[in-house]
């Protein structure tokens, strides 16, 4: 089908499609075999169309393009992050990359759009033909239908130019979550090409790269490696895993990206950071939530240190300080009140003050938020947020306005 998608009356097919809308599709799939085409081919241009679609918010307008497959869709890098990838490799120096399982070719195509050969492979024949198809507009790369552990390296000299990247899959090919899905997998022995196979690769070539999940454990972190957990937009998409002259420093980071924002925060900037909180923050502090790459990558340390405050506990994220410092990778709150979590009081507060509407942040307390709501019994004009936290071990309310 891929061959039909992409050449001759099916690819006229698939470019003729208007975007994508549920509600007109069948009506659509109905005039078109009626016109003679075949079913099988309407309908496989019709799930691209829908794919396509769903595709725009990882790839933009490159979607259009693209040929795709739902789980291959879930499971690909976004565009914004993927160029990241290549670009360490460009920046590393090597003329091509193997990737040892590219699903359908999303950071394949990222590695030659930066001008490297690309040696794609896929243990799925299905998803290869689409990554093949990605990557026909480059001449230098290629997707083939094989195992990654079945791929010859170069060694030596060679092995200097050219690089290795791995995304394993974490999922179990054919078995579906209740949702359709295919189900997630998350030991590290799970994952396909397994974790043993690319920490053999990683021993034996000098640039070799992997994404992994964002829980990727601290403790399985190799001490050759860098390790960076990246966000884009707030969400921590991955942590990838970087040797040789692909990592940019050593140990763990946190690489904050989106529309505007490119930061990076390293261990070394979270040294020596003084810990906890020993006392309620106060009105007219400032409080700063860091970017959750940061907090997965456990470098909240940086924040103390670039604020010069203090985490209000051990382990929650956030960090109160006097100093008002502006940071790409942190949010940052002036606190209006703060007190002892205890709902009257909370009520008394937001009643004087005629907030209607509350935006409730927490973290490190088990409070359910919609039933506290209901226990507010808001009315009034006026909007606030409120985050639920811990000084220490003791609940705490702080009502903030971010900046
Ligand atoms: C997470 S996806 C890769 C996504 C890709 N980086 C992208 O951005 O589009 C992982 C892929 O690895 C493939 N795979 C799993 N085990 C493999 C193996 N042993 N050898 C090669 N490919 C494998 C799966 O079929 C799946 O397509």
């Amino acid at each position: 089908m891929v061959n039909r998608l992409t050449s001759g009356e099916g690819r006229g097919l698939l470019q003729s499609l208007p975007p994508y809308d549920e509600r007109t599709a069948m009506a659509l799939g109905e005039r078109l075999r009626a016109d003679g085409f075949a079913p099988e081919l309407v309908a496989a241009a019709l799930t691209q169309a829908r794919l396509r679609q769903a595709a725009v918010a990882k790839f933009g307008a490159d979607a259009a393009r693209m040929l795709l497959t739902q789980d291959g869709l879930e499971q690909a890098t976004r565009w914004e992050v993927a160029d990241h990838h290549a670009r360490r490799f460009a920046a590393a120096g090597v003329s091509a990359v193997h990737d040892l399982g590219c699903g359908i070719g999303a950071d394949a195509m990222a590695f030659a759009r930066a001008g490297l050969g690309v040696q794609a492979v896929d243990a799925d024949e299905g998803v290869a033909l689409v990554a093949e198809a990605n990557l026909r507009r480059w001449p230098r790369a290629t997707a083939d239908f094989r195992r990654a552990e079945d791929v010859r390296l170069p060694s030596g000299k060679d092995a200097l130019t050219v690089g290795v990247w791995f995304d394993p899959a974490r999922r179990t090919p054919g078995v579906a979550d209740i949702s359709g899905r295919t189900r997630r997998v998350f030991r590290l022995d799970q994952m396909s090409p397994d974790w043993d196979h690319v920490r053999e690769v990683a021993a034996r070539l000098p640039v070799v790269g992997a994404k992994l999940s964002p829980s990727f454990p601290h403790a399985a972190v190799p001490h050759t490696a860098e390790a960076a957990w990246t966000s884009y937009a707030g969400d921590v998409v991955e942590c990838a895993l970087w040797w040789g002259p692909l990592a940019r420093t050593s140990g763990r980071s946190a690489h904050v990206l989106g529309p505007r924002t490119d930061a990076l925060v390293t261990e070394d900037m979270a040294m020596g950071a003084p810990t906890e909180f020993a006392t309620m923050p106060s009105q007219g502090m400032y409080l700063y939530e860091p970017d959750r790459a940061v907090i997965r990558a456990g470098l909240t340390g940086a924040l103390t240190n670039a604020t010069e405050g203090r985490e209000l506990a051990s382990g929650v994220g956030y960090v109160a300080s006097r100093q008002d410092v502006r940071l790409p990778w942190a949010k940052r709150y002036l606190i209006t009140a703060a007190m002892p979590f205890n709902t009257k009081r909370l009520r008394a507060v937001l009643r004087d003050r005629g907030v209607g509407t509350l935006t409730i942040k927490k973290r490190g307390v088990s409070i359910d938020p919609q039933a506290l709501r209901r226990q507010l019994r808001l009315s009034g004009d006026l909007e606030a947020t409120v985050v639920l936290t811990r000084v220490g071990s003791v609940q705490v309310a702080l009502l903030v306005r971010q900046l």
